[in-house]
């Protein structure tokens, strides 16, 4: 029987939806390029300042736009005074539209805020209105010198003084909250106890490029070149905020310098430049300052973690409890999911995961690296890392006593799990035998330690399309609007085709992020490699369906190498089995293998740390990561993947935080001198290892997600290492010198 299946319709499309396993992939090919260490094929543009950002392209008669801020953190503006801007040499205009909402409108995802405009400020930086001039100069000059009048009104801008203001959140991807059996009475009876509250501060993504947009107006089309992460939706989201069909804009992004969440919805950049464009008949360029990223784009919330933990003498869970408090601006309903790993890691009867959510005249809260498990995870892992000491047992053991047999909410098996696996490979690898009981390894004045923790972050698969063409000179050419945010996205894509059309990896061309192309998942929720990866692998399946056809042999009796087709004892080159350029469209959305097989990526991450007995400084000295992704579709992208994410970790153990004044919400360290996120000096050689897998119910091409597994633990890994060297636990992240001693 085909594996191919009825999927091959006469549109040119091959279309699946993921309701069954796919054991057979034609990604075990001839070719041998899949999951090689294959070098990113952008990257000599990238190096060579010749792959375009959105800032970057070239446009005439192009203007400039500045964002002016809002300067008090909530109230009515009652008046805002543009006439010395106006006055001012190559100011062109300053554009208060009031009915267009500048600022940008549920960046995190749904959001409730009446398009009313922004008379209402709700947070300190808002945008308000845009100073567009002949130059940037001018027109950051005329932003300056705009004028508000404003009447304060009541606020909430401390968090810890409204605690009690928290409401259960609308679902998301889990329910606000959710529990099972009794936890209450399984705690009260349970012979050993943890109780304890962990808090995460206020964070912002921090891509090294800043929102951007140019927006052009033509023939009632708008088109934007901007720093997006998934093209499809922002069109729509923006299309929404402008009054038109989603039809009347295109969004291009065909490079983009990080995204980290930041950029999954549009900035108000993007709304700020396509009015102005509109009422000038010009360009307007827009790129936010790092400061206005930091006061007006997304932050991640800031949360407070309750996590109780009831275990029999052996350290077996019976009652499991994970409460947060987590904030945002009153009209937005994103919430960070932070029980989200905690629902599925361990076993026990008795479980409640609780979320509550208080409004907050801040910057609005939206997604950011791993929203849910970097900073859930820090909580439940380095509580697992207390029971543990309080039980007298090895982390490591206390996981394996609490490992599930299947999901321990909805009772259906996992699609793939190796976390135990991970951790001890891990510990093998890393020497976690060597660790010693806590505060007693002291060298001079430094205190050395090991910490160990698990990694969990849940795998989706999202509606993706991607159309594949073979030329009738040997080239495939892909076109999708997916997006490459720096994570490889060219490379594997590129790979996938090469792997499945049998060609070399020169003779493939990646077109994204244009949102012309067909729609895919955009990068986000590390659903990007597999979600995108599979349409462009079905479109090329679709491609082998023709060729063998035309062949006049099965599919399966076909290998494809090097540009021939290869079967009972013949070789063609394919350019002769086509007469003219051959397209396809392949398309993966996700079916019921989610709803029967509960699906993750896992991992475990090592850490070991020095700690100055007298300054309280930490320095991470090592730190080793073990994860299994599913099929690993290139072995230096998926690695670095992971790097980055274990940098982020170490960053939110001891650096990272959004610091708001209390006074007004401002936010008060609005640059990367004062944010501080890992430098080099304060990242060690990181090692990256894989567990071979294959996930048959993820998808066709059997990967699962790995762009946020890096993070999810590694924070927890560090602090525990600091408990270890110290004996002293900080439960208030980022642990910085002053919490130690
Ligand atoms: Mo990610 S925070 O879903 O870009």
């Amino acid at each position: 029987m085909s594996i191919i299946g009825k999927l091959f319709g006469s549109d040119d499309t091959n279309a699946l939806v993921m309701d069954e396993p796919r054991p057979t992939s034609f990604l075990d090919g001839a070719q041998d390029v899949i999951g090689k260490p294959i070098n990113r094929v952008e990257g000599p543009l990238k190096v060579a300042g010749r792959a375009p950002y959105a800032a970057e392209y070239p446009a005439e008669r192009l203007v400039y736009g500045v964002l002016v801020r809002a300067t008090f953190g909530r109230g009515k503006l009652t008046k805002v005074d543009d006439t010395a801007a106006r006055a001012l040499p190559g100011v062109i205009d300053v554009i208060t539209d009031y009915d267009t909402f500048i600022r940008s409108p549920g960046q995190g995802g749904a959001t409730d805020a009446p398009p009313q405009g922004v008379q209402d400020v709700q947070y300190f930086g808002e945008p308000i209105a845009v100073v567009v001039g002949e130059t940037f100069e001018a027109a950051r000059d005329g932003a300056a010198a705009v004028r508000l009048e404003y009447e304060e009104a009541d606020a909430n801008f401390v968090f810890a003084a409204h605690k009690d203001q928290g409401k259960e959140p609308k679902k998301d991807q889990i329910p606000g909250h959710s529990k099972q059996g009794n936890f209450e009475k399984a705690f009260n009876d349970a012979p050993v106890q943890l109780d304890v509250t962990y808090t995460t501060p206020s964070q912002n993504s921090t891509a090294m490029e800043p929102h951007a947009s140019i927006a052009e107006w033509r023939d009632g089309t708008l088109i934007l070149h901007g720093a997006y992460q998934m093209v499809a939706s922002d069109q729509q989201q923006l299309a929404k905020a402008l009054g038109v069909s989603a039809d009347k804009v295109r969004i291009i992004a065909r490079y983009v310098g990080g995204g980290f969440g930041s950029k999954l919805g549009i900035a108000p950049e993007s709304v700020a430049a396509a009015v102005a464009a509109k009422k000038l008949g010009r360009p307007v360029k827009i790129v936010l300052a790092r400061q206005q990223v930091y006061e007006a784009t997304v932050r991640r919330s800031n949360t407070e973690q309750r996590i109780r933990l009831g275990t029999d003498a052996n350290g077996k869970i019976d009652a499991l409890s994970h409460n947060s408090l987590i904030a945002n601006t009153p009209y937005e309903q994103y919430w960070e999911p932070v029980g989200v790993g905690t629902h599925f890691i361990y076993g026990g009867e008795n479980r409640e995961v609780n979320h509550d959510l208080i409004p907050m005249n801040l910057t609005a809260a939206g997604s950011m690296r791993a929203p849910g498990e970097a900073v859930g995870m820090m909580g439940l892992e380095c509580a697992m890392d207390e029971l543990a000491e309080k039980l007298g047992l090895d982390p490591i053991e206390l996981r394996r006593r609490n490992e599930p047999a299947q999901e321990p909410e909805k009772q259906i098996p996992f699609s793939s799990r190796q976390m135990i696996p991970a951790l001890e490979q891990g510990a093998q690898l890393f020497g976690w035998s060597q660790r010693k009981k806590a505060g007693t390894d002291r060298r001079g004045e430094w205190l050395y330690g090991m910490g160990v923790a698990a990694a969990v972050r849940s795998n989706q698969l999202q509606k993706s399309a991607a159309k594949v063409t073979l030329t009738t000179d040997g080239r495939a050419i892909v076109d999708t609007d997916m997006t490459d945010i720096g994570t490889g996205t060219y490379t594997i894509l590129a790979q996938i085709t090469a792997e499945t059309l049998g060609l070399p990896l020169d003779k493939v061309v990646v077109h994204l992020g244009d949102g012309k192309a067909p729609a895919s998942s955009g990068s986000g929720g590390s659903w990007g490699a597999g979600s995108s990866g599979s349409s462009v692998y079905l479109a090329c399946e679709g491609i082998r369906e023709r060729l063998a056809k035309s062949m006049g042999v099965s599919v399966e009796e076909m290998t494809l190498k090097d540009g021939r087709a290869i079967a009972q004892n013949r070789a063609v080159p394919v350019t002769e089995l086509i007469e003219e350029n051959l397209s396809v469209t392949g398309q993966i959305e996700p079916g019921k293998q989610e709803k029967k097989f509960h699906q993750a990526s896992y991992g475990a991450h090592f850490c070991a740390v020095k700690v100055n007995a007298v300054t309280g400084e930490v320095r991470v000295e090592r730190m080793l990561g073990v994860f299994s992704a599913g099929r690993i579709l290139n072995e230096k992208t998926a690695r670095s993947q992971c790097l980055g994410g274990m940098t982020f970790g170490i960053g939110a153990a001891l650096t990272e935080e959004l610091i708001h004044d209390e006074r007004s919400g401002k936010v008060v360290n609005r640059d990367m001198a004062e944010y501080h996120v890992p430098v080099n000096a304060d990242v060690p050689q990181l090692e990256v290892h894989f567990l071979s897998e294959r996930d048959i119910h993820a998808n066709p091409i059997h990967a699962k997600g790995i762009g946020e597994l890096g993070i999810s633990g590694a924070g927890a890994a560090v602090a525990n290492a600091i408990y270890n060297a110290t004996g002293v636990r900080v439960r208030d992240f980022p642990i910085t010198c002053d919490k130690i001693i």
